[in-house]
Order: structure tokens, then sequence, then C-alpha cells
């Protein structure tokens, strides 16, 4: 397989073939142990930073089914990685998705399971989903006023959300993470709200940067810069304090409140990417394994999983679809292609 896309900027590389052995590794030396498992390409919104207003959602005999899925994380988990999370589209679309949280959760080798879901139909789930053995829970939500949710989301439903969130932290998930997207001349005034919000509840909020993944046209200058949100909330709450506790190689940057309540964080993908230190590999509904959000080639592995059964040559393609893995994605530089499907088909 020729995944590998070439980066002008890249550091000399070694040109062995790709180890054999109980881990995940490319060629930077970047070992992987994090799985982003797509579970539908459907949602109920149209987030504009994510999905074209009009979209055709593939056919459900295309998707993965749960027990293929389960199947794939086990063989996945026998090479080092302990760490999945299930995204969409709408991962809660799925029905009865505490059934796929149920198995991943017991297969050996994993001790995390994450989900980031849009909160809308949180609340009738958040109980199975918690008995099931779900340990991270991430909602999206960037906006307190219904107003702008419409105009964000194309959709009504904030109010659910927040129900949803609710739900969450009554049945006991903690710490539950509001992911908040970012984009200049519409997010200012959703920041401090957010923060008061967040900091009530005991949410922990991260904002992320707006990145090129979406259908609408990209501009650099709508990236609303981590650095900028930070000042923004400084002046409101004072110096945050650099949390002694955060993962230097997690893609959050995460902050204490100076009056000790609550914590913040930011994903500045733009501004700060975190590619050196990335641990991430993807698997989309469908079955398409990619070693990167942003990668330009992804390989199907779906007939391995359904008509023609293999471990060892699904072993084999997880490895070097690793090993093919590139230096970073590029949208800081010129070179950047967009890759051709929008986030929610591949997986946020
Ligand atoms: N830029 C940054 N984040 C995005 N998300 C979706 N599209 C984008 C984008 N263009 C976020 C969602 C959700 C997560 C899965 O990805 O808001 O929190
Ligand atoms: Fe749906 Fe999430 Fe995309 Fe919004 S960002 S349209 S909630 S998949």
């Amino acid at each position: 397989m020729s995944g590998r896309v070439p980066l002008g900027m890249a550091l000399p590389r070694p040109t062995k073939s790709v180890p054999v052995g109980p881990r995940l590794l490319d060629t930077f030396g970047r070992v992987h142990n994090n799985l982003r498992i797509s579970v539908t390409d459907r949602c109920n919104l149209r987030c504009t930073y994510c999905m074209p207003e009009e979209v055709t959602f593939r056919p459900k005999d295309e998707l993965l089914s749960f027990e293929e899925i389960a199947h794939f994380t086990r063989i996945a988990a026998c090479l080092g990685v302990n760490k999945v999370r299930l995204t969409g589209g709408e991962p809660l679309m799925r029905r009865d998705l505490y059934r796929l949280v149920e198995l991943i959760a017991d297969i050996p080798g994993i001790n995390d399971v994450g989900l980031t879901t849009n909160g809308l139909l949180l609340k009738a789930q958040a109980r199975n989903l918690f008995d099931a053995g779900l340990h991270r829970l991430n909602v999206s939500l960037d906006t307190l006023d219904s107003g702008r949710f419409r105009t964000l989301t194309r959709r009504d439903g904030l109010d659910q959300v927040l129900e949803g969130l609710e739900a969450a932290k009554y049945v006991g998930f903690a710490p539950i993470k509001v992911n908040a997207v970012c984009i200049r001349d519409f997010s200012e005034e959703d920041i401090l709200p957010l923060a008061h919000y967040c900091r009530q509840q005991g949410f922990e909020l991260r904002f992320i940067e707006y990145m090129p993944i979406g259908a609408d046209p990209w501009e650099r200058d709508k990236v609303f810069a981590a650095q900028e949100i930070i000042d923004h909330l400084e002046r409101e709450f004072g110096a945050l304090q650099i949390d002694p506790a955060s993962d230097p190689s997690a893609p959050a940057l995460d902050f204490d409140y100076p009056d000790g309540y609550g914590r913040v964080g930011f994903i500045a993908s733009v501004t700060r990417p975190f590619c050196g230190t990335c641990n991430r590999l993807r698997l989309t509904a469908e079955g398409k394994l990619r070693n990167c959000l942003f990668a330009l080639t992804e390989t199907d592995i779906r007939p391995l999983l359904r008509e023609r059964p293999d471990d060892a040559q699904l072993t084999e393609i997880i490895r070097q679809t690793v090993w093919d893995k590139w230096e970073g994605h590029e949208f800081n530089t010129t070179k950047f292609v967009k890759p051709s499907r929008t986030m929610h088909a591949i997986g946020g």
C-alpha cells in the first residue's frame, strides 16, 4: 500500500520495513495507542463548519456492524491500542450504541472508552452508556444562545443538549468535557457565557480552533486563536494557571482558573499543531482506515472484516497504515490539500 504523501519539510526517515511487534510505530517514532472510531456519518445537526446543508448519507448496510467494529478493535488492542473514542457524525444516532460500548470496554487491553456527541440524544441514553462502561464523555456545544445555536447548527436543539448534559452529570460521568469550536466574528460573545456555565456545572470547557475540514470555505482569518481566547478569559477571570498535571503529549493545553474553580482547555490545532506527538489512528463508519484526520488516502478494510475475514492481513494493514503516516497536516503552508470528505464523513 502506498498511502504516503511526500512532505517537503519531512525529516530524513528510516527506509527500513514496517517493524513487527506489539506496538504501532511510524517512521517518526510515534507510538499509536489511540483509536478513533466513527460509527455513523449521519447527524441530527448540520453545523456549518462540519458539513454542507444538503448531504447524502451512506446506506446503512455499508456501515460496519458493532461486531465488526469490536473485531477490529480486538486486533488493534493486540497491537498496543488501549484507548478508543467513538465519534460520528453523531454517534448516538446508532441505535443502542451502549451495546458497542460494552463490547469495546470488555476487550482486554482497552482501558479507556470515550464518546464525542452533540448531546441531542444524550438524555435518554446517558444511563445505559454509563452502565456499559463509558469512561469519558465530550459534548459539543458552541453557544448557549438558542438563536445562535440555530444559525450554527441549522437546527434547533439547545435545550435538548443542556438536558443531555444534566442527565450525564446526574448518572455520574465525571469529568464531562464541553467542546466549543471558535470562529472569528462569531464566537466572541459565546466565550464568557460558556466559561461561566461550565464552571457552575463542573464541566471542563475546551475551545477548539476552527480547522479546514468542513464544507464552508476555510480562511485562516476565521481561526480564533487559542491565545486570543486565553486573553479574553483572563480579562474576566485573571491569569489562568497552566495545569501542572496536564499531559504535555495531549492535544489540549489545560489551565486552572485562578480562583481554583474549574479547568479550561484549548485544542490549538492550527496555531500550535500537535502532530509531533500524535498517537491516533482512525476508522471510518464504513470501514476505511486512516492515519490522520487530514490524510489524503485511506484503506478499505471492510472486506477483511465481512466477506473474507483475515486477521493476519488486517494486522499487517494496520501496521502499514501507521508506518505510512506523514509528519503532520500542513494547513499552515501553501501545500495543504483539503481532504475531499468533510468532518462528519471522516469522524471528529
Ligand atoms: N474545526 C474544528 N472542530 C470541528 N469539529 C467539527 N468540525 C470542525 C472544524 N471544522 C468538532 C465538533 C466536535 C468534534 C467532533 O469536532 O464540534 O466537537
Ligand atoms: Fe453533527 Fe458534530 Fe458535525 Fe455538528 S459537528 S454537524 S453535531 S457531526
